[in-house]
């Protein structure tokens, strides 16, 4: 095979031919790797059951229906929990369930305290929650308090008159002149960020769609009702929750224009820079307060932050000053990389998992907003190799994972074809340029029966034609299909101390090709070395295990994509394969 020399450091021992295709390929001095393992963080030593768990994202109205409607729902969830057993799945995050209008999927709640009967009832939600703690599952809820429905009753009755007493659980303002918004605020989801309404002849603010007005969390009455709703889902044994748009939660209260950007959005748009309605400096007392809700009950409930912050400075403050506000912060600086690329990966673990709060890191790739991964980061050719090292990356850093259901089949992102098709709003309005997102909610592929065993109805998005292939029953009996390898991934990661509670370090940092790291207990007795080819051609990469402190040590594959694919050569050399996959202990002594 022809391999390129991917690491710089020559053993003298080293077999004739292969040392000159390294001297060839390796212009100037070598290098020695420095083993530069940091204990850092608790990671290593704190036993928070979020620290070890793998997450697993459940897009509820596309998961499994039980009752033909063409809908998920909880039963169908519940019915499914042997096989999130089987996979490794310690917890859900179900996308919200709550009664709503569904003009957001969900994301648009008109009843924060109860089950839309789309998706069952409390008593099913009881059942669920019962069913998945028999099998150790834990359910988080998705928790969203930046916006209500605009037929929640709180906004029904803060529209019906400017003296209503919930007015003011809402943003409204008069125009700066009555034709006109009172600024130049835009929602995320196009257009004006300001909706007029007649009744009372004011506008009111909302940062995604018209129907999701915002509500006023300067209002106390706004605070102590929404704690309350955290506390009635706690009671019923949820082990925590994802918040929703956290860095939306406050605007700035004088109004003030937002700057202007150069050239349009997908929505025609003027780009603006979301300065005065992101972000705002009083998130951080309110996720304290949230903390301190969840805190009032055992179990050591979790908080999840869905707040795509820009910079990893503004990532750790949401692990706050004192480690009292979010838990878990989703990373979206790693989810949105795009490219396969070890320097950029290199740069971003090293920030995140060394990050100055010494927070827990969290990441994932694919969720219900942004194409899968198999297509957002493949090439076209590679797609099914580069899934796999992602899975590898997701599943053998310090970090906890995310998962978002069907990755673990390969399936990809199934946009709809034409404008009529198109179920998600932003898609309606945007399209061509915004398709929408119900490429990346199609449902989800069992079987190779009708609708892939996903409905017996007709389902609400159509089922890709990929899903004949990919889906979970024709994978279960192929030992080389994705899920396999997932749950061989899962496996290690429970049952390695290394790849558990092992600290982070990168190897080989002037790689450009191979992104390899070290997983080790801080007593040394157990060590794991990971190397992700990260480009389409075979490369070579080399590992110099007496500089890590194993002397006379050698490697042993634990798991490799594609399998047999990486060859070792003792001491530590490894060759792999385009996007290769290589994951190994390290065995101190050998004879
Ligand atoms: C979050 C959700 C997204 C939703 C938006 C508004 O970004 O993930 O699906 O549309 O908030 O609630």
């Amino acid at each position: 095979m022809a391999v390129r020399r991917s690491s710089s450091f020559l053993p003298y021992c080293f077999p004739l031919p292969l040392l000159l295709v390294i001297l060839v390929a390796v212009p100037g001095s070598p290098q020695r790797t420095k083993l530069t393992t940091r204990v850092h963080g608790p990671a290593g030593s704190g036993d928070h059951w979020w620290k070890h768990a793998v997450f697993y994202e459940i897009y509820p109205r596309s998961f499994q229906d039980s009752n033909g409607d063409g809908i998920g729902d909880l039963n169908g969830i519940t019915s499914r929990l042997d096989y999130l057993k089987d996979l490794g799945v310690d917890a859900i995050w179900i996308t919200p369930i709550y009664p709503s209008p569904q003009v957001d999927f969900g994301y648009d709640i008109s009843d924060y305290t109860a089950i839309d009967p789309q998706f069952g009832t409390m008593a099913d939600f009881d059942h669920l929650v019962r069913e998945a703690k028999k099998r150790k599952i834990r359910v988080i809820m998705d928790f969203v308090p930046n916006h209500t429905s605009d037929q929640h009753p709180w906004f029904l009755a803060s529209r019906s008159s400017q003296d209503n007493q919930k007015r003011d659980w809402y943003i409204w303002r008069d125009g700066r002149v009555p034709t006109e918004p009172p600024n130049n605020w835009l929602s995320w989801f196009g257009h004006s960020a300001w909706t007029f309404d007649s009744t009372t002849r004011q506008y009111y603010y909302h940062y995604f769609y018209p129907q999701q007005p915002d509500l006023n969390w300067r209002n106390p009455e706004v605070r102590e009702a929404m704690f309350a709703v955290l506390r009635f889902w706690l009671r019923r044994g949820v082990a925590g929750f994802r918040l929703d748009a956290v860095s939306r939660l406050f605007e700035d209260p004088e109004l003030r224009d937002d700057p202007m950007l150069p050239g349009t959005n997908a929505y025609g748009d003027p780009n603006i820079q979301h300065k005065y309605t992101d972000n705002l400096p009083e998130v951080h007392a309110l996720l304290r307060d949230f903390r301190k809700v969840v805190s009032e009950f055992p179990g050591d409930p979790v908080l999840i932050s869905e707040a795509d912050e820009p910079n990893i400075a503004e990532l750790t403050k949401l692990y706050g000053a004192h480690n009292d506000e979010i838990q878990l912060p989703m990373d979206f600086q790693v989810a949105d990389a795009n490219r396969l690329s070890a320097p950029l990966f290199r740069t971003l673990f090293e920030e995140v998992e060394h990050n100055a709060a010494s927070g827990q890191p969290y990441i994932f790739f694919s969720n219900h907003d942004q194409p899968r991964q198999w297509d957002r980061y493949g090439d076209g050719i590679h797609n099914d190799a580069m899934a796999r090292l992602m899975a590898a990356l997701l599943l053998t850093m310090q970090a906890t994972p995310q998962m978002y259901y069907g990755e673990e089949i390969g399936m990809r992102t199934t946009p709809p074809a034409r404008k009529e098709d198109v179920r998600d709003p932003i898609g309606k309005l945007g399209w061509p340029a915004e398709k929408g997102r119900d490429g990346e909610r199609t449902p989800m592929q069992w079987d190779t029966s009708a609708n892939a065993g996903f409905t017996s109805g007709v389902p609400w998005l159509p089922v890709p034609e990929s899903a004949k292939q990919y889906n979970v029953a024709v994978e279960q009996s192929d030992p080389e299909s994705f899920l396999n390898f997932y749950k061989r991934l899962i496996a290690l990661r429970r049952s390695r101390l290394a790849l558990r509670i092992g600290n982070y370090a990168a190897l080989n940092p002037n790689d450009e090709n191979v992104f390899s790291y070290l997983r080790r207990t801080s007593d040394d007795r157990h060590a794991i070395i990971v190397a992700l080819n990260m480009s389409p051609e075979a490369q070579f990469v080399s590992f110099d295990l007496s500089a890590l402190g194993f002397f006379a040590g050698a490697l042993k594959t634990l798991l490799a994509s594609p399998s047999g694919g990486a060859e070792v050569q003792p001491p530590g050399q490894v060759s792999l394969p385009p996007y290769g996959v290589f994951i190994a202990e390290i065995i101190p002594h050998v004879q």
